[in-house]
C-alpha cells in the first residue's frame, strides 16, 4: 500500500538544504511502497543491497544491473543524488571471487585483477551519476588488539587491498568522492583504528576523500560526547564526512526483550529527544558533514526487524508505519536552521 505524505508537511531535505543532503537507503520493494515519502523528504538515495558485489556480479563476469538501474532512474527522474554502496566488503561477496573453478584459492594478483575488473565495470557504468562511493566497507576490527578484520581480502591480497580498491575506483571515475565506511565508528577504541587507517592512506597519497559514519545507533548509545569526538577526530584528517546508515533502534544492542507490539510513548519521546540532539550536533558540524543518509525511511520496513533478534519489530525512523511524521520528525525539523527563503522577520 502506498501512503501519500500530506503536501503541507515541510520537506526534510529543504529544511536542511543549507547544511547537508538528506538521504535514504532503498530496496526494490520500498522504491514502490515508500516512493512518495522519498520524493517529498529526501534528495539522496543509496541502494540497501542492490549495488553490493553479490547482486552486481553473482557469477564471474555475469553482471546484473537491472535493480540498481531502477534506483538510478528513480533518483535521476526526481533530481536526487546517489551514493554508491559498496565496492569491497567481507560480506555479501560471492565465494567464486576468492577461488578458482576447482575450488583452490586464487593468488593475490588474480584477486586484485578481479577486484579491478569489478570496480572498473561498476564505477564506469554510473560515472557522473553516483557522486560518492563507499569503496571499502568495514575493514577495521572491533576486537581489542586487532587492527584489520580477518577476511579473504586481507588473507589473500594483504593490507593494501584497501589502497588498491581506492586506486581502482579513482581510475574509473576521477570525479567520484571515495569513502571508507564503518560502524561502531563512535566507539573510542575503534574510532582510533579508523582514524589511523585513513591517516595512513592519506599519507601514502591514496585517493580517499571521506569517512562514512554508519551511525547504527540506539536511544542510549553512543553518547553525544562520543559522537562529537568521532566527528571532530575524523574531520581533523581534512576529509569529508557522510553519515551513511543512520537509524535509532528503540532497543539497546544487548536488550533482547520481545514483548512490545508497538513503541511506548516513553520510547517515542526518548527517540525524539535523541534525534533532536543528534541533528543539533550534525548541524553544528555541517562544515564537515555533507550528507546524512538514513538506513531506510519509515517504520514499516527496517532491517532491524530481524537483527539482532529475529522477528522482533523495531521503530527506528522519523516516520511511522503509515509514513506519518513521528514526534522525532517534528523535533528534528525544529533543529533545522532558519530558512534561507523565509524573508525578513
Ligand atoms: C552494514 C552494511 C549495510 C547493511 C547493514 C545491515 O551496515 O554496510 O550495507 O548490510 O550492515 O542492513
Amino acid at each position: 500500500m502506498t501512503h501519500h505524505p500530506k503536501s503541507d508537511i515541510p520537506r526534510l531535505h529543504e529544511a536542511y538544504s543549507a547544511c547537508f543532503r538528506i538521504g535514504a537507503a532503498v530496496n526494490p520493494s520500498t522504491l514502490t511502497t515508500q516512493a512518495d515519502l522519498f520524493r517529498h523528504h529526501f534528495n539522496s538515495l543509496t541502494a540497501e543491497n542492490e549495488m553490493k558485489f553479490e547482486k552486481l556480479q553473482p557469477a564471474s563476469g555475469q553482471y546484473t544491473f537491472e535493480a540498481a538501474d531502477r534506483l538510478i532512474d528513480f533518483a535521476t527522474a526526481n533530481g536526487m543524488a546517489v551514493r554508491g554502496h559498496t565496492l569491497v566488503w567481507h560480506n555479501q561477496t560471492p565465494d567464486w571471487m576468492f577461488a578458482h573453478a576447482d575450488g583452490t584459492p586464487v593468488d593475490r594478483d588474480t584477486l586484485l585483477a578481479r577486484m579491478q575488473a569489478h570496480i572498473a565495470t561498476v564505477v564506469s557504468r554510473y560515472k557522473g551519476i553516483v557522486h560518492a562511493w563507499d569503496v571499502v566497507n568495514e575493514a577495521v576490527s572491533d576486537k581489542e588488539g586487532e587492527f584489520l578484520r580477518p577476511s579473504q581480502w586481507l588473507e589473500i591480497a594483504g593490507e593494501d587491498f584497501i589502497a588498491k580498491a581506492f586506486e581502482y575506483a579513482h581510475a574509473a571515475d576521477p570525479n567520484a568522492l571515495l569513502f571508507y565506511n564503518d560502524y561502531n565508528e563512535s566507539v573510542p577504541e575503534k574510532r582510533e583504528k579508523i582514524f589511523a587507517l585513513v591517516q595512513s592512506l592519506r599519507e601514502k597519497g591514496v585517493p580517499i576523500h571521506g569517512v562514512g559514519l554508519q551511525a547504527h545507533w540506539n536511544l542510549e548509545e553512543p553518547s553525544i560526547d562520543d559522537i562529537r569526538a568521532a566527528i571532530e577526530r575524523y574531520a581533523s584528517l581534512g576529509v569529508r564526512l557522510h553519515i551513511t546508515e543512520l537509524d535509532l533502534s528503540v532497543f539497546r544492542f544487548a536488550d533482547r526483550r520481545t514483548d512490545l507490539t508497538a513503541p511506548t510513548e516513553e520510547l517515542l519521546a526518548k527517540q525524539a529527544d535523541r534525534y533532536a540532539q543528534i541533528f543539533r550536533l550534525f548541524k553544528a558540524s555541517s562544515a564537515h558533514i555533507e550528507s546524512v543518509t538514513f538506513w531506510g525511511a519509515a517504520d514499516d520496513y527496517t532491517w532491524l526487524d530481524h537483527f539482532p533478534v529475529h522477528g522482533r519489530k523495531n521503530w527506528p525512523f522519523l516516520f511511522d508505519e503509515k509514513h506519518r511524521p513521528k514526534r522525532s520528525f517534528w523535533d528534528v525539523l525544529e533543529e533545522a536552521p532558519p530558512s534561507a527563503i523565509a524573508g525578513p522577520g
